[in-house]
């Protein structure tokens, strides 16, 4: 329980606000280990693009994760950046894909995206009435990481706009339709 928060906001809505940070804080650490993961394991013939292209992006999601672990402190709570704390809160799957082709990870790491984002946009809608000012720093963050996502499906788009991808439900699904088409 919150017993100071930021000036014009109740505790109440600080304990509301720093519970649904405190997933997304969760979601950011496991979404940039599991980038490097990607980087790592890469193959192939695109190696040297995917893995080189992972990296700024791993840089810019470890800051995001630094900016919402600093709002729950600011909001009077405290952040929970272990390992144990991403296992605790999250209520997605580990990522599937090992040593694999830059398309296979590529079309997984869409899918992660997906989840990702949906989730991000959640966050805002929910944060929107209570702190406006967390609101405004997820819809900074959101808009950068559904940038990153169109450079990743860029690698699985056709020439006619269409995801290679389209209608896979799982990471390894989307892995296989990426590789067939390579
Ligand atoms: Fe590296």
């Amino acid at each position: 329980m919150t017993s100071f928060t930021a000036p014009g906001l109740s505790t109440a809505a600080a304990d509301e606000v720093t519970g649904i940070l405190q997933e997304r804080l969760s979601a950011l650490n496991d979404l940039h280990l599991t980038l490097k993961h990607v980087h790592w394991n890469v193959v192939g013939a695109n190696f040297i693009g995917v893995h080189e292209m992972i990296d700024p992006q791993v840089e810019l999601v470890r800051g995001y994760a630094d900016t919402i672990a600093e709002r729950i402190a600011t909001l009077g709570s405290s952040p929970s950046g272990t390992a144990k704390a991403i296992e605790t809160d999250r209520t997605w799957n580990d990522y599937s894909i090992g040593r694999d082709t830059a398309q296979a990870h590529l079309g997984a790491l869409d899918l992660v995206y997906d989840g990702f984002v949906s989730s991000h946009r959640d966050a805002i809608a929910k944060t929107g009435d209570l702190d406006p000012i967390t609101e405004d720093i997820l819809i900074g963050q959101t808009a950068e990481l559904e940038k990153f996502q169109w450079f990743v499906r860029a690698h699985v788009e056709s020439y006619t706009g269409e995801l290679t991808t389209a209608g896979a439900s799982s990471e390894t699904a989307a892995a296989h339709a990426a590789r067939a088409e390579h």
